[in-house]
């Protein structure tokens, strides 16, 4: 198949297609709904007010009909799209044999736990399952760090972003998704970033990584 055949199944024909101004009176109407009933930390409709009917490869369609490219692709997670065929048939393979089983082996989690070997740096002998946020890796690393080093300092970059889960929060340095939670894990260090376009050492921007080495 060509790559033009293989991008048009994979898409919403006609996209980009704005039909009414978005959003749209059936986006408005459960905007409205979700801003009455859910916590006001949901933030991505506040810069893309729309709600989603469906998704096919990189385009999306909302539920009033228009339908978009779909750069965000899903906070980086949707590398193949939505809905390729490929993952689907994946997914429905293993939901119509086994949905969940803890952590007892299944054949499939040992083909993960293979593959991930096989790509791992050989020192790295051993696979250990989160889970699946972001936020989930950042409190399985700070722990794993804690645990082997028998040590319980935790060092972060100003203008990091680690997640909203109470450890990956306390190493996350802006206030704004602190405050007001009271006290956080102890322990965590905040440093400059070595940048030398916004150089937060006043040296010269070529002697930025090495200040950054002297004054962690
Ligand atoms: C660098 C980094 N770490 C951690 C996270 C937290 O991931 P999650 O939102 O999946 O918990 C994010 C999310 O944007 C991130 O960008």
């Amino acid at each position: 198949m060509d790559r033009e055949k293989i991008f048009e199944e994979l898409s919403l024909s006609g996209a980009p297609k704005i039909t009414t101004t978005p959003p749209g009176p059936v986006s408005r109407e459960i905007l409205e709904y979700q801003s009455e009933t859910e916590g006001s930390v949901v933030s991505y409709p506040r810069g893309m007010p729309m709600a989603v009917a469906r998704g096919r490869g990189a385009t999306l369609e909302d539920v009033d009909g228009n339908i978009y490219i779909d750069l965000f692709s899903g906070a980086g997670v949707m590398a193949l799209g939505h809905g390729h065929p490929v993952v689907l048939k994946a997914a429905h393979e293993q939901i119509d044999k086994v949905t969940h089983t803890l952590d007892i082996p299944t054949e499939s989690r040992i083909k993960m736990v293979k593959t991930l070997k096989s790509l791992l740096p050989k020192e790295l002998t051993r696979v250990f399952f989160g889970g699946p946020t972001g936020s989930d890796a950042v409190e399985q690393a700070m722990k794993l760090a804690k645990y082997n080093t028998g040590r319980d300092g935790i060092i972060a970059f100003e203008g990091s972003y680690h997640g909203m889960t109470a450890g990956a929060l306390a190493a996350t340095s802006d206030s704004g998704h602190r405050d007001g939670v009271g006290a956080l894990m102890p322990g965590v260090q905040f440093i400059p970033f070595p940048y030398r376009y916004r150089n937060p050492f006043g040296c010269a921007d070529d002697m930025v990584d090495e200040f950054a080495a002297d004054n962690l």
